[in-house]
């Protein structure tokens, strides 16, 4: 049997967002940019890469959803292998692999497929080919991602401080297969840090706090249209760095004050201001998109009803509820875990009266299959 690896990774959702290539070869963004890593069972991907026999198999293959994929037609992961091989001094390296892939959630539709998909490749390649070390290679399935909880005893601890390292390091490859992705490699609330190096070395994701920093945090996230985007994030944001004069002043003004303001509201549990930090940095996010020439709409009339509802809501009870949207429609609702049910409640009856013209989202709001994508 050739070597196996197995990987879970969550996606994560930015409160504070990368939209912008400083360098578009090495995906260097134009700014920091800051998520939250989604920890439920319900949003993942699950990726498996193996070895192939050399003489059976000429060429790496690679299948996503069960769906055989052309890999000319993946540039970006064809290129992630060829790194890790490269970085690789194990001696059967060009041996031919084959990569499955699921996502248990709609790829491509603004839900940040892209962040799980690429930080499972990279984990799974990085321990396959023995890239930065061999510690974590005895295990045949790791899922990465989770808070990491602390260990007993000095070996463990130091095992430890490697896997962190590692996993910095694997970031500032993953980040070259989609630059979200850098962000899923650890858990909590992490920042991608855009780096000052013109080779992108320095270009990597860090956790600056643990999910058990703020326990009381729910996120939602809303499934309005699980329908493939018309404008892939990657040819997005290239037109936006074109053609938007507003870019610039979002990349060097507003991220980083939002950052500032987000990390000390996290610190403090002030949820009102991470809350509108969080809504503003999206709307001025989508502002960007809007600005773009010709514009770009990932919002849709259900995310904007979406939007008002929370609005109205916090109006009448003081800023409960945040929203942020992604390159896409599909809102990802942030609360206190004390709010949820209320909330939901409200939210639930609002959206089926008003009978939204989307069918997805009723289907879940009727279902109530919501409360099996609240983390
Ligand atoms: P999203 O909003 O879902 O992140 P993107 O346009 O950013 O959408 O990225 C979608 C692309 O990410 C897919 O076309 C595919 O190239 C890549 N991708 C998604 N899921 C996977 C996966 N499980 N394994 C490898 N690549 C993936
Ligand atoms: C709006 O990471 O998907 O979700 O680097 O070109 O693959 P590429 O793009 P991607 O862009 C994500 C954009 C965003 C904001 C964010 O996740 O920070
Ligand atoms: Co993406």
């Amino acid at each position: 049997m050739e070597k196996e690896i197995t990987c879970v990774a969550p996606p994560n959702i930015a409160l504070i967002k990368y939209w912008g290539k400083k360098d578009e070869n090495l995906i260097i963004p134009l700014n920091n940019s800051f998520s939250i890593t989604l920890d439920s069972s319900d949003l993942f991907t699950k990726t498996t890469v193996r070895f192939c026999d050399p003489k059976k198999n000429e060429e790496d293959k690679f299948t996503l959803n069960e769906k055989p994929q052309k890999l000319a037609s993946h540039k970006r992961i064809v290129n992630l292998i060829a790194k890790i091989r490269e970085k690789s001094s194990l001696p059967n390296k060009d041996d031919p692999i084959e990569i499955d892939s699921m996502n248990s959630f709609p790829t491509a539709a603004g839900l940040a497929s892209s962040s799980s998909g690429i930080a499972a490749l990279t984990y799974c390649l990085g321990n396959l080919f023995e890239v930065y070390g061999t510690e974590p290679l005895q295990l045949d399935q790791v899922e990465i991602g989770k808070s990491t909880k602390k260990q007993e005893g000095k070996n463990e601890e130091n095992k430890q401080v490697a896997d962190l390292l590692r996993r910095e390091k694997l970031s500032a490859i993953s980040r070259q297969g989609s630059g979200s992705s850098c962000r899923s490699m650890f858990g909590g609330f992490v920042e991608w840090i855009a780096g000052e190096k013109n080779d992108g070395s320095d270009s990597r994701a860090k956790q600056i706090f643990p999910k058990s920093v703020w326990p009381e945090l729910r996120v939602l996230v809303c499934v309005v249209r699980s329908e493939q985007k018309k404008v892939s994030s990657t040819l997005g944001m290239r037109r936006s760095v074109e053609t938007s004069e507003y870019i610039d002043k979002f990349s060097t003004k507003v991220v980083p004050k939002n950052i500032k303001q987000i990390k000390q509201a996290i610190q403090s549990q002030d949820f009102e201001t991470f809350a509108n930090v969080t809504m503003k940095n999206s709307n001025a996010f989508h502002s960007v998109c809007l600005d773009t020439f010709p514009p770009i709409f990932y919002l849709n009339q259900d995310s904007k009803k979406v939007i008002d509802f929370v609005h109205s809501w916090n109006d009448i009870f003081g800023t409960q509820v945040g929203y942020t949207f992604d390159a896409g429609p599909n809102p990802v609702l942030i609360m206190l875990n004390k709010n949820l049910p209320s909330f939901l409640d409200a939210f639930v009856q609002t959206f089926q009266i008003e009978n939204l013209v989307n069918q997805p989202l009723q289907q879940i709001l009727k279902d109530s299959q919501f409360n099996k994508l609240v983390q």
